[in-house]
């Protein structure tokens, strides 16, 4: 099964970049704005897409859902993949009992940051609340932490999106998840996350700040657990 992984940026993606033979990958586009696509030399039908960086700044990665919706039309589209991986890092929540470096496999996403009190109807589409793909027993196999996934586009937040990240009984907070499977689940797609925390939203420390003390562990821990379970579960037989 031709299958996509979606990173937003390329330091969490590292590992997965060496481990996997990942090698530059260019479509033919006339568009300026590029996400980085990677194809591997290991497992052919194996992608790797990331958000890409700001041309105004190569060192800023396009985190966020624009890119992500970008990098999944190219998934689907371009490249005709039957599964998605999204993976990266997220903040959790000590009210939930979460540390850094817990990873996360996702049962469902939300928006907290789309808003559009019409109607219910409007409502419901914009909260989102997305089912992912996940089988029971990946949870203890691989260690993974069960979890609901909200997804806006700020790295800080404002009180209306807490008071519904608590309404969903969210655990990790974060940037592309909901995007991505808006668009898979119209097109009947699985999407799998996997989210590795860098920072603890309530925890009184300034959430960039923490952010970038922890993104180096929480990639650690992130490409642990997914290069084994990439390695057992997805990229088997011909894909
Ligand atoms: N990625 C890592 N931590 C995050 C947070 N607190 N909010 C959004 N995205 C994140």
């Amino acid at each position: 099964m031709k299958t996509a992984l979606i990173m937003a940026m390329k330091e969490e993606a590292k590992p997965v970049i060496s481990e996997f033979g990942m090698t530059r990958f260019s479509l033919d586009s006339k568009c300026k704005w590029k996400n980085e696509i990677y194809e591997s030399s290991k497992y052919p039908g194996f992608y790797l897409i990331l958000n890409g960086s700001y041309i105004k700044d190569q060192n800023v990665s396009k985190v966020g859902t624009q890119a992500a919706c970008v990098a999944t039309f190219i998934a689907l589209e371009l490249l005709g993949a039957e599964m998605i991986i999204n993976a990266g890092t997220a903040g959790g929540f000590a009210s939930r009992g979460n540390k850094v470096g817990d990873v996360f496999l996702g049962k469902k996403a939300f928006y907290h940051d789309r808003r559009v009190p019409i109607s219910k109807e409007w409502q419901a589409f914009a909260r989102g609340e997305y089912s992912l793909h996940f089988k029971k027993e990946w949870f203890d196999k691989y260690d993974f932490l069960e979890g609901f996934i909200s997804t806006g586009n700020s790295l800080d937040f404002v009180d209306r999106d807490l008071d519904l990240i608590h309404e969903f009984g969210a655990h990790a907070k974060e940037m592309e998840a909901a995007a991505i499977a808006e668009i898979c689940e119209e097109n009947n797609i699985p999407l799998i996350c996997i989210k590795s925390i860098t920072d603890i939203v309530d925890g009184g420390i300034p959430t960039h700040e923490e952010f970038m003390a922890n993104l180096n562990k929480a990639s650690e821990e992130l490409s642990k657990h997914l290069l084994k379970f990439l390695g057992q579960e997805i990229l088997i037989g011909e894909l």
